[in-house]
């Protein structure tokens, strides 16, 4: 199927409401719209049509077991679409709340399987961005939505990456500039306790845990595993964020220097901070991050850079790992499932790959 793509070009501080209208009923007649987040651009379709939710499957190549988000502007949204929400879970979604937090909660029978791949839980989230709240305020019903790229594929973090993978697939693009995290958010599955971690994203577990008290981060996050018999969040086991480019993460960024002049006959990419790329000679393809002190930067740009990587003649890419702390979780679990989870930390290891 081919069809034209719709581009609305908007205003993301203050959006032309005929333009949102306009987008909305694509939404109430059971059409695919993608459209900015604060973290990165969705693919959205009426969460209560069941045959426009499986059309998302189809346009983004997504594995039938692997459910989407479901996207409220408002905090009374959350019984058309969760149960068993306690008088404490409303108080601290009412903080939380717009924001790139996605919580895991029991469905209530109105939302479809066709959306949570027949678990009856349900990831619910606010998202905190002009146009998203506008949209889902207009088209009057919650909106479930995926990331708005082909399965697989980097996250889009604005409209050119989404009309890269989906154009001629989606019925319209609503084009809001580039998002503000450019990383997803983070997923925590509230149906347990302690509470999980699932994802780790935008909003950082050190300030969640302020909120929620103990959250409980599964091994294979810190390794960004891919391949679990049963990942707790069901996209978490497949390969994802993927450069075509076979990418190795490479621990100390000190090492990305001794690359330069290194006898090989492949073609080499570095992906680096602003910091160690001011120290190499040139001669290898380098693509900037930012700076090391900003990790919010360098998550803004993971997503681009990959793309980027993806359009150099490069027949292998070496990428700086940082640190774990606070968005560096995500950065990092990002990173590592991009590279297939190899990385290395010595000079031995990283000629092996040469
Ligand atoms: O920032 C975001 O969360 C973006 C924007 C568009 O809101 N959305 C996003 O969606 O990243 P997606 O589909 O790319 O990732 C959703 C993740 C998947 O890993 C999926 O397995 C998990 O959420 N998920 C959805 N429903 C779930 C459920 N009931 N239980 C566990 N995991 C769930
Ligand atoms: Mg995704």
């Amino acid at each position: 199927m081919f069809l034209m793509t719709k581009i609305f070009r908007v205003n993301p501080v203050n959006p032309e409401m005929q333009i949102i209208r306009e987008a909305a009923r694509i939404i109430k007649s059971g059409g695919t719209v993608a459209f900015p987040t604060e973290t990165i651009y969705g693919i959205g379709a009426d969460a209560f049509n069941a045959d426009a939710c499986g059309s998302i499957f189809r346009i983004k190549n997504r594995m039938p077991d692997n459910p989407l988000i479901v996207h409220i502007s408002k905090i009374e949204q959350l019984d058309d679409v969760a149960t068993g929400i306690t008088e404490e879970f409303v108080k601290t979604a009412k903080i939380l709340w717009p924001g790139p937090v996605t919580f895991i909660l029991n469905k209530t029978p109105k939302v479809p399987y066709a959306v949570t791949a027949g678990l009856d839980t349900v990831a619910v989230r606010m998202p905190a961005h002009p146009i998203a709240l506008r949209l889902i305020e207009e088209s009057g019903v919650p909106i479930a939505a995926p990331s708005a790229n082909t399965s697989e594929r980097p996250s889009p973090t604005n409209a050119e990456h989404v009309l890269m993978d989906l154009d001629g697939k989606v019925d319209a693009i609503i084009d809001g500039g580039s998002c503000a995290f450019g990383l997803e958010s983070t997923i925590i599955n509230m149906t347990v306790k302690p509470y999980v971690l699932l994802r780790p994203g935008a909003f950082t577990v050190e300030e969640l845990e302020k909120y929620l008290g103990k959250i409980e981060i599964p091994k294979y996050i810190n390794y960004g595993t891919t391949g679990l018999e049963v990942a707790l969040a069901p996209g978490m086991k497949y390969r994802h964020y993927s450069p075509d480019k076979p990418l190795v993460v490479v621990e100390n960024g000190n090492l990305l220097k001794e690359l330069e002049g290194m006898p090989t006959r492949k073609r080499i990419a570095v992906l680096c901070s602003n910091e160690v790329a001011n120290t190499m000679a040139g001669g290898i393809n380098v693509i900037r991050l930012g700076n090391e002190s900003d990790l919010y930067g360098i998550a803004k740009n993971l997503f681009d850079a990959f793309r980027k990587l993806d359009r150099t003649d490069a027949d292998i890419a070496f990428i700086q790992a940082f640190s774990k702390r606070g968005i560096g979780l995500a950065i990092m679990n990002r990173m590592l499932r991009a590279s297939g989870t190899k990385s290395v930390s010595t000079l031995e290891e990283l000629k092996a790959h040469l």
